[in-house]
């Protein structure tokens, strides 16, 4: 179904030429407002209400999920059909949380049951390694686990990381190395001690060039520095894959590798064996959290009425920013500092989901797809970006997150006053919301004494719409629940838009290129004589200053 021919996007675009509403306004008519607007999905609060809707907009909305089959579409997903259909794959990401004993068959297989009997064995290894029973080649326990991936095969588990830090094993530290950039292996593996360091080679296809060439840059790191004794590579190194004959093929012990399945795409993979070394890092009960908050907001997804559904309700509100209103970002800004790494993760979620321009059925678009997403934790972004978004020309849709206990309560005391330092965060975090909502009058900022000629200057217009994603912490499940929370906002815009979020073309060209340029770069003439002009001329700078 092309959206852009339903009677749902006849009317919105109606309403979107009617004009955007007014928030002050609306919001002084209307008392039941935040109430109507606020909405509950598992642990997570999430207030509405700050957006340019008012319940036409949003009946239009939900009028358009349903004459694009957004919950057919999202039944099909949940049942494991082939909706990624330029891969011929089922999409079960859902699948990995499922909890132990329930089941669901897809192309004759159980895979709850595969799910589970995978999980099993990477809590194993992870309780080997947390208690010291799994030992370095010289017999030290583990205390830096490096994860070597890139994509999915690292955003996530850094990200998680990041986020659950306050939960990891305190003799474990866990690294990233994802880039080819040489500086990225070098620098991250400075200073680790190699008798106590662990690899965890991480890769869908287990073909992608820069984890498979970080992982012999890591291997002949451990190996230089033990002296290669035998067992070495045994010790050091697992790999998580879904082609376990490449894994082999490697040098790592098919024993020391953990499969997945092709129905969990890369972006989609942090709780599937992918997350091995976060699993290390927080223990399996932690991951178990982790997955069943991921699950509590599957299940809300699944059943609740759209009405009330706030992943798709979310989806909705960015197709009316993006198709109806001309927004071309979405920034994501927590009040968390331990989700720095969040947007990032987002951005592949999102983008490498929803930029497309073809249909599923093969046809062009008919309106303009995915939003670039960006963002920084507050308050860093208060002094960076905020600017933009409170007096620039562009509509910056947001989304702001914070939770009510922080992981580390501090006071500060200043001036004979004492200060809970997290209540001054979250000030800033309700400060923020409220300004771009209401801004600030010519009026107020007269009556503040302001000179007349910077008058203008000094005025918000307000308006700016944000929604505001709220949890009592940044637990495990809650940070699954986030995630679940943004994978079926991405789903939502996907099918609305009739395109396959789950695949990804169009990093290929770029990877395919790389390959066949690399003879030039080299100093091949005859690959060089092929190349265009620009990219020749660029080859012949970089040869010319190249030290030897
Ligand atoms: O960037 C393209 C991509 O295919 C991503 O979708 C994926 O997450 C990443 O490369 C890494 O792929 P792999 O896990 O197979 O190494």
């Amino acid at each position: 179904m092309d959206p852009t021919t339903t009677p749902a996007w006849e009317r919105l675009s109606e309403l979107a030429a009617a004009g955007t509403i007014d928030l002050r306004a609306t919001f002084a008519a209307d008392p039941g407002r935040v109430e109507r607007l606020s909405f509950t999905a598992a642990d997570l609060h999430v207030d509405l209400s700050k957006n340019l809707v008012d319940d036409e907009v949003l009946a239009a909305l939900l009028q358009l999920a349903r004459e694009v089959g957004v919950e057919e579409r999202r039944d099909a997903m949940f049942a494991g059909e082939h909706i990624n259909v330029t891969e011929d794959r089922a999409v079960l990401h859902t699948a990995l949380r499922k909890p132990a004993g329930s089941s669901l068959e897809v192309d004759g297989v159980d895979v709850v049951a595969e799910v589970h009997a995978t999980l099993k064995q990477v809590y194993a290894f992870a309780d080997q390694v947390r208690s010291g029973a799994w030992t370095g080649v010289t017999g030290r326990p583990i205390e830096t686990v490096v994860n070597i991936g890139i994509g999915g095969s690292d955003l996530g588990p850094v990200m998680a990381y990041e986020a659950l830090k306050p939960y990891r094993h305190e003799r474990i530290e866990c690294r990233f190395i994802s880039n080819i950039d040489p500086t990225d292996a070098a620098e991250t593996l400075a200073g680790l001690d190699p008798e106590t360091t662990l690899f965890i080679v991480a890769s869908k296809t287990f073909g992608t060039l820069e984890t498979l060439t970080n992982a012999r840059l890591c291997r002949t790191w451990l190996l230089d520095g033990l002296g290669d004794p035998p067992g070495a590579v045994a010790r050091h190194f697992v790999a998580v894959s879904t082609a376990l004959d490449k894994v082999e093929a490697f040098g790592i012990d098919p024993a020391n590798a953990f499969g997945f399945w092709d129905w969990v795409g890369g972006r989609y993979s942090v709780d599937s064996a992918i997350g091995t070394s976060l699993a290390v890092a927080i223990g399996p009960e932690r991951f178990a959290e982790l997955l069943a908050g991921f699950h509590a907001i599957d299940e809300h997804f699944r059943t609740t009425p759209l009405e009330r559904n706030v992943p798709a309700l979310m989806g909705l509100l960015n197709v009316w920013y993006v198709n109806f209103l001309g927004a071309q970002s979405h920034a994501v800004l927590p009040y968390a500092q331990s989700l720095h790494r969040f947007a990032a993760y987002l951005q592949q979620l999102t983008m490498e989901s929803n930029g497309k321009g073809v249909r599923w059925d093969g046809a062009p678009v008919t309106t303009d797809t995915g939003e670039i997403f960006w963002g920084e934790p507050g308050t860093n972004g208060q002094h960076a970006f905020y600017q933009l978004i409170h007096q620039g020309t562009r509509l910056i849709p947001a989304d702001f997150i914070a939770v009510a206990n922080p992981a580390h309560p501090l006071t500060d005391t200043h001036d004979g006053q004492t200060v809970d330092v997290h209540e001054l965060y979250l000030a800033n975090f309700f400060a923020q919301t409220k300004a771009l909502a209401f801004g600030k009058t010519a009026d107020e900022v007269h009556a503040e004494g302001t000179a007349e000629a910077i008058v203008p200057a000094r005025v918000f217009t307000g308006n700016r719409p944000t929604t505001s994603v709220m949890a009592p912490e940044l637990s495990p499940s809650v940070l699954g629940q986030l995630i679940a929370l943004y994978e079926h906002i991405t789903f939502t815009q996907g099918v609305v838009w009739g395109i396959d979020s789950f695949d990804q073309w169009g990093v290929e060209l770029g990877k395919q290129l790389a390959l066949q340029i690399t003879p030039a770069v080299g100093g091949d003439q005859d690959a060089l004589a092929t190349q265009d002009p620009s990219t020749r001329a660029l080859i012949d700078y970089y040869r010319k200053h190249r030290r030897p």
